[in-house]
Order: C-alpha cells, then structure tokens, then sequence
C-alpha cells in the first residue's frame, strides 16, 4: 500500500487538479472515505455534528484527541488534520505548541488547523518553525461566532476585501501549507487563490479554490439544516429512518431475530415428554 499523503504534498498541489476533502470524526466512516480523498480534517464541527452544541467552542482538547485516534486507526492513505480547539492556542505561541505537539504525539495526525489571519500569524510561524505543519482557516471562523455575532458569508462587499486578503497573505507567508476559506464571495476567493503561492481550500468559497472541503454528514444528507453552500450529495436520514422502521415493525412483529439469527443448542435436545 502507498505510504500516507504528507502536508508537503498538499503544498504542493497548488494550482493543479483540485484537491479533495471531507471531515470525519468516526473509524467506520473514516474507513469508507479514505481512498477518495486527499486529506480528512477532524473538524470541531464534531461537537456540533456528534454533540448537539450549539457552537464549537465548548469543544475541548480531549475531545479532538480522542476523535483524531478514531480517524487515524480507520485511514492509511489520506492526510489527516486535526482542528485545534477553542481555547486551546490563541493565548500565545507556547501554548499553541504545547497543545499542537499532544495533538501529533497522541494521535499521529500529519497535521493542525487552526482559526485566523493575521492575529494567528506570529503563531503559524512558531509552530512550523518547529516541525508543526498548519492548515490556516480565514473567512468565516466558527469560533469567533461570540463575535461576529452571526454565521455569515464574508466579504460581499469590496470594501469588506482588505482585512480577508490580509488575513489569507499572512498566514501563508507565516508557513501555512493551505488554507481554509470559508463562506466568502467568489471573486474575493478567485482573487486570494490567484495571489497565495499555497492552495486554498474552500468550503462556501466558490470553484475558484484549489480544493473543496465539506462537513461529511451535511453532505451525506444526515444534518437537519445545512447552510446553502452545502449539496447534499445522498440522502443517509432517510436510509436510516426506513431501515429503523423496518426493525421497529419486525420487532413488533416478531418476525425479528428469524431463525438465521438465533442460536440453538449444540446438540439435539431430546423430545420433551408430554
Ligand atoms: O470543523 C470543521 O468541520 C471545519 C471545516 C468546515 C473546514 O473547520
Ligand atoms: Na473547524
């Protein structure tokens, strides 16, 4: 079998065919999709998507690790990049290290992402100074929901441009081998993709990105609401609805567990008298 794709080659591939992406936070899953992609990201969407929170701040540490070890005992051929948590790197450079280094020691990803542009510069630079390959993510950044205020595509407006333009220049010159762009119009992604000399990997940021990412579940058809730059690619709720009502009803029915599905004695047990 091929040895596991690395960071470098990601970096590599700009401006090339388009790199493929999707989060998995599960083996099973992990296990279904890894032939087809180049990198799977364990999102802190999974505190969303497997948790029920509203956001993905309360997402901790732990968490990541622990689903990080899922993915990776499932996958041999994809990169795999863990999100840091909130909380866990934005304080300084030290901390982000310390937080980068369990998250490769005890998981075995090739890989961090972390939110932010220019703020988080300094820190990139830190970090892949001392052998952390960083996945930069700009845009729309989920963990500064409190913020923001609201989830909402970026940079609809031209004089909106400058500060995302910034943010996508200075994480690459800070050693990111990709970035993340999320929910922003596409002349704006056209113009980063154009200007970065890494690739950009877009989730609601136009086909203009060399690479797409999506969240898994949305794209299966298993989230409830899914913003608009997401296609449902299947339709998994809907499987999964009538495969329960065909338990439930065989249950009921007793026509479930059949015989097939039922141990009998080892040996013949003789007739019951009377
Ligand atoms: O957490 C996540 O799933 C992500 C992707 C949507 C890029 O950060
Ligand atoms: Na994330």
């Amino acid at each position: 079998q091929s040895p596991r794709v690395t960071a470098p080659q990601i970096r590599q591939r700009k401006g090339k065919d388009p790199i493929v992406a999707l989060t998995s936070y599960h083996t099973h899953t992990t296990r279904i999709i890894d032939s087809y992609v180049d990198f799977i990201l364990v999102g802190d969407s999974l505190g969303m998507v497997m948790h029920g929170m509203e956001t993905t701040l309360p997402v901790t540490l732990e968490m990541m690790i622990l689903q990080g070890l899922a993915v990776m005992r499932g996958s041999s051929h994809a990169l795999v990049v863990v999100d840091m948590p909130f909380g866990s790197y934005e304080e300084s450079p030290e901390q982000a290290f310390r937080n980068a280094a369990r998250i490769l020691k005890e998981t075995g990803c090739g890989a961090i992402k972390l939110e932010g542009g220019e703020r988080m510069a300094p820190t990139i630079r830190f970090l892949t100074g001392r052998g952390v390959p960083v996945m930069a993510h700009v845009g729309l950044t989920p963990q500064s929901i409190m913020a923001l205020g609201s989830f909402k595509a970026q940079g609809r407006e031209e004089e909106d441009w400058g500060p995302i333009e910034r943010d996508a220049a200075l994480v690459a010159d800070a050693g990111a081998f990709a970035v993340v762009l999320e929910a922003i119009a596409e002349p704006l992604a056209a113009k980063i993709t154009a200007q970065l000399p890494i690739p950009t990997i877009g989730i609601g940021a136009s086909p203009t990105c060399d690479g797409q990412i999506l969240v898994l579940e949305d794209m299966l058809g298993l989230s409830d609401r899914v913003p608009k730059f997401v296609k449902r690619f299947g339709s998994l709720a809907g499987h999964i609805r009538e495969a329960v009502e065909g338990y439930a009803d065989a249950v009921r029915s007793r026509s479930f567990p059949a015989p097939e599905n039922t141990y009998g004695m080892k040996k013949a047990q003789p007739a019951k008298s009377e």
